[in-house]
């Protein structure tokens, strides 16, 4: 068993990480809440997977267990999604003596996690991420969200889970592409802090990863919580971990989100910007290379084919901006990070490889 403390205060937890701990996780929950009666919000491609595997589990120690599930997707993180949840565990008689468990991707955590703030003015719950997204990234460090027609996460609140419990043979049944996705932000944790997560993951390839992924995954959740204990709201060390974000969220929604991943386009966003940091001298000679060829090994784009006029408006829209500045993740070498403030108007001079069409 691999175990993260995460220490905020009285909002701290633990993040457990072993293969085959789903079937343990009524005890584990057992440790966390006093509740008597569970909710797991989860969509219905993990339901329809695990959902009877976790509720076993559950019912084990003894708990009552309702399960509210939606249509899974990115298009159910919406407020009607969202109120749905709150009639559901309504039907289900929740109190604030329960708890509600998230179990998905980043989706069923989000929105799930945003029913637990706000229910009944709030009730504690635990996530059981089951993609690389979630086990890596988003079920750690208490933001919760909706999306609203005008964008991604527009509603939303911080709001920290009572603990994380990772079982990486979950990842088994992901399909190959949201495997890929992940491993961009996988990369990217490695481009920031941790120059040994970046090597290990330049000796690996598809077929090898997954006797690795305990390993990788307490890397990446270890550099998310310490950098989310310095800075929890997201006013400064957070935003390194957006190191390529602004580029990619602009590649996502330039092509329309579903076109590119997330993954993906972080994954471009980096490989675009390294490329232009390093001739700058800001870079270490070579990075570029090693990002490139790292990002290809797991099938990720270096580069999209939008021109740069197309994708300008969408960066200039991050929501990074400030006035007329834009803060930018850039890293020194792999493994070390810092940010850097531009002028709005220099950003076509930090993007490489975008072709004219
Ligand atoms: N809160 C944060 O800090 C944070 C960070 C990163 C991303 N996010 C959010 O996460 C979301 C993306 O996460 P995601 O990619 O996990 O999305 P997701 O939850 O939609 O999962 C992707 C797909 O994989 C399926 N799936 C999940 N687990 C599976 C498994 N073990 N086997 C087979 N299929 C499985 C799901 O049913 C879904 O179709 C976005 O909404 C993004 O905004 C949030
Ligand atoms: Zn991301």
């Amino acid at each position: 068993m691999r175990s993260i403390h995460i220490d905020l205060g009285k909002d701290s937890y633990d993040i457990h990480i072993e293969k085959g701990l789903l079937n343990q996780s009524g005890q584990y929950v057992r440790q966390l809440t006093e509740a008597e009666r569970l909710a797991v919000i989860t969509d219905d491609a993990v339901d329809a997977l695990y959902g009877n595997q976790l509720q076993a589990a559950l019912e084990q120690s003894g708990y009552e267990v309702h399960r509210i599930v939606f249509k899974a997707g990115e298009g159910s993180k919406n407020m009607t999604v969202l109120a749905d949840l709150y009639q559901g565990l309504a039907d289900a008689g929740i109190t604030r003596s329960d708890a509600i468990i998230t179990f998905g991707g980043g989706v069923p955590g989000d929105l799930g996690g945003l029913a637990a703030a706000t229910y009944l003015r709030g009730i504690p719950f635990i996530q059981i991420p089951t993609t690389i997204i979630a086990q890596v990234d988003s079920s750690v460090g208490g933001k919760v969200a909706v999306d609203l027609p005008s964008g991604k996460n527009q509603a939303g609140a911080f709001y920290q889970p009572k603990g994380v419990l990772i079982d990486p043979e979950l990842l088994t049944t992901l399909p190959l592409r949201f495997i890929h996705d992940g491993l961009g932000e996988v990369i990217k944790y490695g481009c920031i802090r941790d120059n040994h997560l970046f090597e290990l993951l330049e000796t690996l390839q598809d077929d090898t990863l997954s006797a690795h992924w305990e390993e990788i995954i307490e890397c990446c959740c270890t550099i998310k919580a310490r950098i989310v204990e310095h800075d929890v709201l997201d006013m400064g060390e957070r935003m390194l971990l957006n190191f390529g974000h602004t580029i990619g969220h602009a590649i996502e929604r330039c092509y329309g989100y579903g076109y590119y991943t997330h993954g993906e386009g972080v994954a471009a966003g980096m490989a675009m910007l390294t490329a232009v940091t390093e001739q700058k001298g800001l870079t270490a000679a070579g990075t570029t290379q090693r990002l490139d060829a790292v990002l290809q090994r797991y099938g990720l784009p270096v580069t999209v084919n939008a021109a740069m006029p197309q994708l300008l408006p969408y960066i200039a829209h991050d929501k990074k901006k400030r006035g007329n500045r834009l803060t930018l993740v850039i890293i020194p070498a792999i493994g070390t990070s810092e940010l850097l403030s531009i002028e709005g108007d220099a950003i076509p001079d930090y993007i490489r490889k975008v072709d004219a069409q």
